[in-house]
């Protein structure tokens, strides 16, 4: 057996192996490191793959900056985050001065729910913007979320970097993930479901002014070369990056339908076992599965994930604190007392090899490792 991996990249990049030196190859021809054309070609194809606008910057947390400093708030605004996601969410909000309520999530589908965007908008009605986080790969409800935000007069900033390629429909909204907010944001980091080779990030949207001014503000605010318009930042894609994600784009189907045939092994073999929770699929989202993560409910998690590195089966705890918990969010003006659906979750969840090369052999493997411990518990 092939030894089991969180991300196979190595796999995954054998089969394209010829296209990605290729990719290289005219990079290196070229010499279009910096703004060269494989940025553009890379940029259109995924506007055309996603029906919306891309600019690509150098990494999703950047990218997450650059949506929020596109929709010019003054210092202090307040942004809403669910409290169980990545930190980079939070972390950019904070650097620019703006405040943070953190929302609880659902304890099913972990994502931001209509309910909990309710209720901070009844406590802080004056919210600017709501974050919506896609987490591990299922899209948030975005039609409640968007109507409840326009009614207030908000912002709504989709963090899709774990969802790339996720779809939503519900009530006459539908359209791929990052392409129902106002602006969005996404990650290229090697391990994501769209992964360069080094860092890479974009942010999206289906207003084209938005998109512009977004692409003003990653290139150090000029629109005209040396006429400065806006406060930016420096934040580019590289050429080379740039060529691997357009070979990458053309597997991206396949490699979500991989990810689905493995979660689909996976619900199939755990989905009966006392205890343990598999993933929920929501009707109104595909899921696109950047992780398969599960709730244990029957007593101490960390030994079951301790059983599986034993075994060779690594898994992963996304998301160990709250992030209202962590020491760098402690002081952040709305830090909650406690939003116990997240308080519980960190608990409970992790997460199993989760990637496009998983082959029978191996997701037989960790299922029968996995049950025979459960049932021994
Ligand atoms: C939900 C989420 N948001 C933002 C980011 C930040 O992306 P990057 O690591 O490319 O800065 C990540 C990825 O790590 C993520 O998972």
């Amino acid at each position: 057996m092939h030894p089991i991996e969180m991300v196979d990249l190595k796999r995954q990049h054998l089969a394209i192996r010829k296209e990605l030196n290729a990719a290289y190859e005219e990079v290196m021809d070229t010499a279009g490191f910096i703004n060269g054309p494989s940025v553009n070609k890379f940029a259109t194809e995924l506007g055309q793959y996603l029906g919306a606008h891309v600019v690509p910057c150098a990494n999703g947390t950047d990218a997450l900056q650059i949506c929020l400093m596109s929709l010019n708030l003054k210092p202090g605004a307040k942004v809403l985050v669910p409290a169980f996601t990545y930190v980079a969410t939070a972390e950019v909000a904070a650097l620019l001065g703006y405040e943070l309520v953190f929302a609880d999530v659902d304890p099913d589908d972990f994502n931001l729910s209509a309910q909990e965007v309710a209720k901070a908008f009844e406590q802080h009605p004056d919210i600017q913007v709501v974050v919506p986080v896609h987490l591990f790969g299922q899209m948030a409800p975005m039609e409640p979320i968007l109507e409840l935000a326009k009614a207030q007069g908000a912002y709504v900033v989709e963090d899709m970097a774990q969802a790339i390629g996720a779809h939503y429909s519900h009530n006459g909204i539908q359209g791929m993930a990052g392409t129902l907010g106002h602006i969005s944001a996404t990650s290229f980091f090697p391990s994501k479901n769209l992964g360069c080779m080094g860092d890479g990030g974009a942010m999206i949207s289906s207003d084209k002014q938005r998109a512009a001014l977004a692409k003003t503000i990653a290139n150090h605010g000029q629109g005209k070369q040396y006429v400065h318009e806006e406060v930016g930042v420096n934040s580019r894609l590289d050429g080379l990056q740039a060529a691997f994600l357009s070979v990458k784009l053309k597997q991206l189907d396949k490699y979500i339908a991989r990810r689905q045939e493995a979660a689909g092994f996976y619900d199939e073999s755990l989905g009966q076992i006392d205890g343990l929770i598999t993933p929920v699929r929501r009707p109104y989202s595909t899921h696109v599965y950047h992780q398969y993560t599960l709730k244990w409910e029957r007593g101490n998690r960390d030994e079951l994930l301790k059983h599986l590195a034993e075994k060779g089966i690594p898994a992963k705890v996304y998301y160990p604190i709250p992030l209202y918990k962590q020491k760098a969010y402690q002081a952040s003006t709305f830090a909650p007392k406690a939003l116990p659906v997240s308080e519980a979750l960190v608990g409970k969840v992790f997460s199993l090899p989760m990637h496009t090369e998983l082959d029978q052999e191996q997701l037989h493997y960790i299922c029968d490792t996995l049950i025979g411990w459960c049932k021994r518990h």
